[in-house]
């Protein structure tokens, strides 16, 4: 039988502390790449690609991320009153229908295993996406929706996979496997944050997953793994004991919004990219920047 990805999750608990001060009293999936804050472009890949409901895994201080989908009638007024219609049309198209957004909390700092499981419920017996807001990835076609479309061949739990510096492994959770055509790889083992010398292969797992709800037994043993915390790499890891997996060579280039070099890059391709301010900022690179470089 054939199963839809209806439901999303997006742990959002995380303290954000790379960002501080930035990130003390403002969500860092609030953090602006332009003009749009990280989470929405995660929402936005979700609905594009099929998804119906949204789960936000949420922790203290993050209300602006429940404001942020949610009408304020006084800036609406406002905008309105002023003729912004364009504005206005933005403000409100990024407000989800009612009801499709659901929030949970996430009240201990146990790992992102841990914070998908506090999900379950509201997730229950089908198969699910997870998008991590941090990272962000430049694509014509959303990584998520090219996932979806693989999984209707496939009907397995899929994790995104780039090739990473291979002295950077103990950054990610790392997958070895066989390569099955051109976009898949068949896991056979999975590890997070190796050390470069114990990695089994270079190809790093990158914030979007589409995970049986099987998954969710295995979170329930809460073990604890890689920076003493519930890794979701690790309950993937006994998933395969029982099920296959596989790895998604996605097209599009990511960007690690959770570092601060990474997310200053993503501001400077996705502001080339805009049509306002693209010339502005293409000319302050050519002419301003790059002739300074030699000199630094
Ligand atoms: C998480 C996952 C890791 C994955 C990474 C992708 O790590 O645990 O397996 O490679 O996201 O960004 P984190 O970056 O939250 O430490």
């Amino acid at each position: 039988m054939s199963r839809k990805i209806r439901k999303a999750i997006f742990p959002v608990a995380g303290l954000g502390t790379r960002f501080l001060p930035a990130t003390k009293a403002l969500p860092k999936e609030m953090l602006p790449v332009v003009d749009k804050p990280l989470i929405q472009y995660a929402v936005e890949e979700a609905f594009a690609a099929g998804i119906e409901q949204i789960i936000f895994v949420t922790g203290r201080g993050k209300g602006a991320l429940e404001d942020h989908f949610d009408h304020s009638y006084e800036l609406e007024s406002t905008l309105k009153k002023r003729g912004k219609s364009k504005t206005l049309h933005t403000v409100e198209a990024l407000i989800p229908e009612t009801g499709s957004i659901v929030y949970t909390r996430q009240n201990q700092p146990l790992g992102l295993g841990h914070a998908i499981w506090c999900a379950r419920d509201v997730v229950g017996d089908e198969p699910f996406a997870v998008l991590l807001a941090d990272d962000l990835v430049k694509a014509e076609k959303p990584v998520l929706s090219q996932m979806v479309e693989a999984f209707k061949t496939t009907q397995s739990s899929m994790v995104a996979v780039m090739e990473v510096p291979p002295q950077q492994t103990d950054r990610y959770g790392i997958v070895g496997g066989k390569r099955e055509g051109d976009k898949l790889i068949r896991i056979d083992s999975l590890v997070e944050k190796p050390a470069p010398s114990e990695a089994p292969t270079n190809q790093a797992i990158i914030g979007r997953y589409i995970l049986t709800p099987e998954i969710f037994d295995l979170l329930k043993r809460k073990e604890f793994g890689a920076g003493g915390e519930i890794q979701i790499t690790d309950a993937m890891a006994h998933l395969l004991k029982t099920q296959a997996i596989y790895g998604y060579l996605f097209d599009g280039i990511r960007f690690d919004c959770g570092d601060k070099a990474g997310f200053q890059m993503a501001n400077i391709a996705y502001a080339l990219d805009n049509p306002t301010i693209g010339d502005e900022v293409l000319h302050y690179i050519k002419e301003v920047a790059a002739p300074h470089f030699d000199t630094v």
